[in-house]
């Protein structure tokens, strides 16, 4: 009884992706919101270069004593570091002694609306790290576990070369979800997941319209 011929199928398949759902849940308490912040580029980006000419982009040594592929910058109360001494937040930046820049305002506000877009009400962060991986680059699993409590979501936003995220279980043994993330998506994780592991495979060669050969991530969180 299905008179339908393939020319409708096909219209009717063409027009899935305009009702896509813009949030893709991966979890729990975790989604990604897909391009959420590409209407905020136009500020985001020129707030960044402020914030890296007060602190640049450098590479931390882990405790284990190897030199991460991604360099890192922070903005807010609280910057996240590493050296062979451990892992910590600091409230100055170790390399130029100064307090980390404040956080700017767009900074806030984008990642109070995307934690608000992914049920998170409230979410005041005080704290941004800023990741810049080049290809090549990666960030093996591991769970963000140096913040004073563990209540505020994390709220982490891709831009430029797409990356291949790892979202993964409470062990780091747990087999991982494999997120794709383009220019312009937040993934939000939080409540139940909030100790999930993650990470980022190497990114691979490419050139960003917007960016070129680099891709940047902001991780906001509440750390102190
Ligand atoms: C992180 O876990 O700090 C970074 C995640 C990402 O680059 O997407
Ligand atoms: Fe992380």
């Amino acid at each position: 009884m299905n008179n339908m011929n393939p020319t409708t199928l096909d219209l009717f398949t063409d027009a899935e992706p305009e009702q896509q759902p813009r949030r893709d849940r991966i979890g729990e308490q975790s989604c990604v919101l897909r391009g959420f912040a590409l209407p905020w580029l136009d500020r985001l980006l020129p707030a960044l270069e402020t914030v890296l000419a007060a602190a640049p982009f450098r590479q931390m040594v882990t405790p284990g004593g190897f030199i991460m592929s991604v360099a890192l910058s922070s903005c807010g109360t609280w910057g996240w570091t590493t050296d062979r001494s451990g892992y910590r937040y600091t409230r100055d930046d170790p390399q130029t002694g100064r307090p980390w820049p404040d956080m700017p305002e767009v900074f806030f506000q984008l990642a109070q609306a995307a934690a608000r877009e992914a049920g998170f009400t409230d979410f005041v962060p005080d704290s941004c790290l800023i990741n810049r991986y080049v290809p090549g680059a990666k960030m093996s699993l591991h769970q963000d576990k140096d913040e004073k409590s563990y209540a505020a979501p994390i709220v982490s936003v891709s831009l430029g070369l797409p990356a291949m995220f790892l979202f993964g279980g409470f062990t780091r043994s747990e087999k991982s979800q494999r997120v794709p993330l383009l220019h312009g998506d937040i993934v939000v994780w939080g409540g139940v997941d909030r100790l999930r592991y993650h990470g980022v495979l190497p990114i691979k060669d490419g050139q960003h319209a917007c960016l070129g050969e680099q891709r940047i991530n902001f991780t906001f969180r509440r750390a102190g």
